[in-house]
């Protein structure tokens, strides 16, 4: 008999889902169940079903599992962020090694290539360089945190998420502690009212910058008074105010109304020093970024008589990277101040060998640039294509584009295994085959994984 919605059950957690839920079984009906790890056996009540799977709400572990820990964190049990933080950390790079296995032979149906054993983080705690906090209101008064794990609609004051470098928190402290000082209003979510929506804080671990962003419906008088009362409190390179005027509840918005400092903070990767802006992608774990970058550099294999191509390149960190041993670079990228800033890298480490373009890959690749080109080096295909789209993965456009360019290597660096496995089952199609993955935990504690992948031709 199915389980139904409102059912209190028993159930002994077998593995993990892609997503951080724990699965059990229940007479061969397949369970959900948020918090749970593998091992625990669980009281938990059912709360939805579908046809061939339901979901369940974890009232009581009955059993810990062995591979259950204390979490480090004390607002554990409220916060939304790090789920997994009660699961061994090797247990994590375990599982985590495993699904990006199960998602390219479930999805993409590959299989035969070598797979490299997960690198992960030690120690495995304080290393995301973006935070992003909201506003919110407990009891009449102003709180300033993550979302609350059972109601997006609240937030918890965090006082130190361990996932967050030690001066970050002290940053969220100092400006939830200046708002209050000033009687600021947060934002209402439900009235669309008030003034303070969200806090960005982002840290440049080579350079110590701290880059302060602000996000409100508008712009407000005591601006300059604030962003004083913050630098009294925690020292800072920037300070920024950000407007969002829309319904939409992101971190996004017209801006950055500089109120003290540059709009950009710096950082050093890959041997380069990188100017990036307030806005633009930069990988959140800097430590595990190194590996990341040392192991996409590996695979791709430049070639010094041919060229590659990053795309997706963000500020040019592959890029600038990839043309110390590369012929020639072209790196392609949509969002424009990201460009801007990768050209602008390219001149502040005196690299030469490359060129940006602004747009998006699937159109970029119509016309490719290429042999003839200014710049372009030889007349032969690319050695190698990097690719590092967002977790949606490639268009199936941008696959058949990228496999036409014709290199001898692609490097898919993905942060998602189930597009990685869709896209790269196309890719196969298209004559390349997979021969290498390596797993790198960028973001431990959650249920994230990145991955690096080599498909080879012929
Ligand atoms: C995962 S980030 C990788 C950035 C860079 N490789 C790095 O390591 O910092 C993905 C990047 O793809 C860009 N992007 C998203 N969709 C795109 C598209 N259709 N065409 C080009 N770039 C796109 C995003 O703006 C973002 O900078």
């Amino acid at each position: 008999m199915p389980p139904h919605p409102g059912d209190i059950l028993e159930l002994t957690i077998d593995t993990l889902a892609y997503g951080g839920q724990g699965i059990a079984r229940h007479e061969d009906f397949v369970l959900f169940v948020r918090g749970a790890v593998p091992g625990d056996t669980v009281r938990a009540e059912v709360t939805r079903r579908k046809r061939s799977y339901a979901e369940a709400r974890l009232l009581e572990i009955v059993a810990p599992s062995p591979a259950r820990v204390a979490p480090l964190c004390r607002h554990t049990e409220s916060c939304g962020g790090c789920e997994w933080q009660t699961l061994d950390y090797a247990a994590q790079l375990e599982f985590k090694q495993r699904q990006v296995e199960e998602s390219l032979a479930h999805i993409g149906g590959l299989a035969g290539y070598e797979l490299e054993t997960i690198r992960g983080m030690d120690p495995p705690w304080r290393y995301r360089n973006k935070m992003e906090f909201s506003f919110g209101e407990s009891d009449g008064a102003l709180v300033l945190g993550l979302h609350r794990r059972t109601s997006w609609r609240d937030v918890v004051e965090i006082e130190d998420c361990w996932l967050a470098p030690v001066i970050v928190n002290r940053a969220r402290q100092a400006v939830a502690d200046a708002c209050r000082a000033l009687a600021l209003a947060p934002y209402r979510r439900g009235e669309h009212e008030g003034l303070l929506r969200h806090l960005v804080v982002r840290h440049g671990r080579a350079s110590g910058d701290l880059l302060i962003n602000l996000f409100t419906t508008g712009r407000f008088a005591q601006e300059r008074e604030l962003a004083e009362r913050v630098a009294a409190l925690q020292p800072y390179s920037s300070f920024a105010v950000t407007v969002n005027e829309s319904q939409a509840d992101a971190a996004i918005g017209e801006g950055p109304f500089m109120i003290a400092g540059p709009p950009y903070l710096h950082e050093e990767l890959a041997g380069a020093r990188l100017r990036v802006p307030a806005t633009a992608f930069l990988q959140t774990n800097t430590v595990m970024c190194v590996t990341l970058y040392e192991t996409t550099l590996r695979f791709a294999a430049a070639e010094r008589r041919r060229s590659a191509f990053d795309l997706y390149c963000g500020i040019g960190s592959i890029a600038l990277a990839l043309a110390r041993a590369a012929g020639h670079v072209y790196g392609m990228e949509i969002e424009e101040p990201a460009i801007a800033a990768a050209r602008e890298n390219a001149r502040l480490n005196a690299i030469a060998n490359v060129d940006f373009s602004a747009g998006d890959v699937r159109k970029q690749l119509i016309e490719p640039p290429g042999p003839g080109m200014p710049g372009a080096t030889s007349t032969e295909s690319p050695a190698v294509v990097v690719v590092d789209p967002p977790r949606a993965g490639m268009a199936r456009k941008a696959v058949e584009r990228t496999a036409s360019l014709g290199a001898d290597r692609i490097v898919y660096v993905s942060c998602n295994p189930t597009t990685l496995a869709a896209n790269g089952a196309q890719l196969g199609g298209l004559g390349y085959r997979l021969t290498r993955v390596a797993p790198v935990d960028m973001f431990p504690q959650t249920h994230h994984i990145e991955t690096v992948a080599l498909f080879e031709r012929g």
